[in-house]
């Protein structure tokens, strides 16, 4: 069967300033989608690249003593370095200085004037340099560029013109027969209610003011307007009126076009329109994505405020920027970028939910089974409900990613790998390892786990090839398990494959404030240890028969709770080998119960028991540090059997 196609773009950048973290935003989320889309088994195109006409770049290039290709291709070599270690994988890069396109647009040209949709005339009104736009009198704000505030000129000069308002019923009514054609529902009422309701006026195509652009044939001192050579990117990297392979029929009209809600207007009115004139058909969706914004507004050059990804990647990981940007995001508006939150994310949802689940299952694997599960199936409790879980995941992150909406795709997934991590505290495998008759169990336990995690790796790879891949070779799995076919069925884990674990996905990472704070503590203690070391008394010291008398012993926390009525108390139930115990302890502040299962602590065995608001405390747990930076419990560097004595 012919596989469906799927076309998507992002925008094309202008090649003027470093690319920043809202650059790489559009463009992992557009590689995101475009990498979904071929995993369900779509044939993809995925277009990207850069805008490289323009009296800005012009006059750019002349600034820097270079001609403005020399320059341009200076940046360009800097924006495919950055596309390389984001791993985007594009199909196509378009310039617009390549030579296919720039004689596209001008056949694009010539035949909208043929068709006497374009005419010359003069224009006169104010100009701004940096946006590269004409405005009128009521325009102006403040006597300033309503888009970007800065200063304009008149100018007037010789033009050609297209009629825009003759196509302005065709697009309204075009707008309203097809919800899903802009994108959010705010960008669309914003579009209509300011531009089309009003009505159109035709928009200026020539400039003559500079030549670095695209220069009419029949007409040698104009250059086109920016901006209707770089919207024909979309369709001369297809091929059309050009002598490219021809793929308009195989992937036109585009399935989304990816932009910023800056650029709406463009993508939204004259697009459609240039389209409509060249009888082609519409692309399906124009979703105008919200900003990344820092804490003071914008980011800009002038501010020195430019969040550079490439710093931000070899800081953290290129995955942890690439799940930051999709899951912090909001669908159809603005976000705040915090380094702050990005950490927090990190240390949260990668290496604690995600890594630890991997890590903790094939760890467990690997002790209890010398990392091969054997074939031995004996069905429980929770294992139906993780399993129907897992086999609803595809189709609900399926459905969002249609919408463009990853957040929510995302967080569908990260309460799947809840529901998992869940499955471990239920199902306490390290209970099941104590008994031989239960060896069953715990392999369909460990087997279910590791069939989940299958399923979160092929989820995942869209938005995070590289964890996906570490996550695989730890799976020791084939390719043919990371398809789409794959996860519409659970079970088909191979049975009696070897897994591994390795270092772990995603380290925790610790902020600046908590960096200080740790600094600042251990200064203090280190000033608290020379002062008691210098008064240390002799008569303090203790013979190993006094420290005999302490019995200290390895415990296997089984479960932990907080405490009925103390906030800051935990309950925690502990093995010792040969028995049972409760222990109260006051780290409720410190850590969350639902950490702790299955971990193995060093407790004090022998300590009277006592009552801490009604619940008796069999034993007593050794951590150190008093505050959740420096509170850490002290355990076995490896696991030991639970009663181990220490010594
Ligand atoms: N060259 C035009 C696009 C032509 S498409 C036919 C252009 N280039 S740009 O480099 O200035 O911007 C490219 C995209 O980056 C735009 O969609 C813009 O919205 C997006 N972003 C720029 N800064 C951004 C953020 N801070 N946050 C999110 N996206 C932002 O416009």
């Amino acid at each position: 069967m012919e596989k469906k196609s799927f076309y998507i773009t992002t925008p094309i950048y202008y090649p003027s300033a470093k690319l920043h973290i809202g650059h790489t935003y559009s463009t992992v989320l557009a590689d995101t989608i475009a990498r979904f889309k071929k995993l369900c088994g779509y044939d993809v195109y995925f277009l990207t690249g850069t805008d490289e006409h323009g009296q800005k770049l012009q006059e750019a290039a002349e600034a820097a003593g270079k001609a403005p290709k020399e320059y341009i291709d200076g940046i360009v070599e800097g924006i495919y370095q950055l596309w390389e270690l984001m791993n985007i994988d594009y199909s196509r890069f378009v310039r617009t200085t390549d030579q296919f396109h720039t004689e596209s647009v001008k056949k694009i040209f010539d035949k909208l004037y043929e068709k006497g949709d374009i005419y010359k005339d003069y224009y006169e009104g104010w100009y701004c340099t940096p946006c590269e736009a004409y405005w009128t009198q009521t325009q102006l704000k403040d006597g300033k560029c309503p888009d970007c505030g800065r200063e304009v000129y008149k100018a007037k000069e010789e033009a050609y013109f297209f009629k825009m308002s003759k196509y302005a019923d065709r697009l309204i009514a075009h707008i309203n027969e097809n919800p899903d054609f802009i994108r959010p529902e705010a960008a669309k009422n914003e579009m209509m209610n300011n531009f089309l309701l009003p009505g159109l006026e035709d928009l200026c195509v020539t400039r003559t003011s500079f030549d670095w652009g695209i220069k009419l044939d029949f007409d040698e001192k104009h250059v086109i307007y920016v901006w209707l050579d770089a919207l024909s990117n979309y369709i001369t990297a297809l091929g059309y009126l050009n002598e490219e392979e021809q793929l308009m029929e195989r992937y036109w009209p585009a399935d989304v076009h990816l932009i910023g809600k800056d650029i709406l207007r463009f993508h939204t009115i004259y697009w459609p329109i240039i389209l409509m004139a060249l009888d082609l058909p519409l692309p399906k969706t124009i979703y105008g994505h919200g900003w990344i914004l820092l804490k003071g507004g914008k980011m800009s050059k002038s501010k020195g405020n430019v969040v550079d990804p490439v710093v931000l990647a070899d800081k953290y990981g290129v995955d942890v920027l690439r799940y930051y940007v999709l899951r912090e995001m909001p669908y159809g508006s603005d976000g705040l970028y915090s380094e702050d939150n990005l950490i927090a994310r990190n240390n949260a949802d990668l290496a604690n939910d995600l890594g630890n689940l991997l890590s903790r299952t094939t760890a467990m694997v690997e002790k209890y089974f010398d990392g091969i599960i054997p074939s031995l199936h004996d069905e429980g409790a929770f294992d139906e409900e993780l399993r129907e879980a897992a086999m609803a995941l595809p189709r609900k992150v399926e459905s969002y990613i249609d919408k463009l909406d990853l957040p929510n795709a995302l967080a569908e997934i990260w309460r799947f790998i809840a529901r998992a991590n869940k499955y471990i505290d239920e199902t306490v495998p390290w209970v099941l390892a104590k008994e031989e008759a239960q060896t069953a169990r715990l392999a369909t336990v460990l087997y279910n786990l590791l069939e989940s995690l299958r399923f979160i790796a092929v989820l995942i790879s869209p938005a995070m090839p590289e964890a996906a891949a570490k996550m695989r070779e730890q799976l020791n799995i084939t390719e043919r398990l990371m398809s789409w076919e794959s996860v519409q069925k659970f079970g088909l884990y191979p049975e009696e494959n070897k897994v591994s674990s390795a270092e772990p996905l995603f380290p925790r990472v610790l902020s600046e404030e908590e960096k200080a704070k740790l600094a600042k503590k251990k200064q203090k203690q280190d000033k608290k240890f020379e002062l008691t070391e210098t008064k240390a008394d002799k008569s303090a010291e203790i013979t190993i028969e006094d420290f005999a008398k302490v019995d200290m012993r390895v415990a296997t926390i089984l479960k932990a709770e907080k405490h009925p009525n103390a906030d800051k108390l935990l309950v925690l139930q502990v093995d010792l080998g040969t028995e049972k115990r409760q222990i109260v302890s006051g780290i409720a502040d410190f850590r969350d119960p639902a950490e702790l299962a299955g971990k193995q602590i060093v407790v004090v065995a022998n300590l009277k028991p006592a009552k801490f608001r009604g619940m008796k405390s069999e034993a007593m747990i050794m951590a150190v540090g008093d505050d959740k930076e420096s509170f850490a419990i002290l355990m076995p560097e490896k696991p030991a059997e639970a009663g181990t004595r220490v010594k």
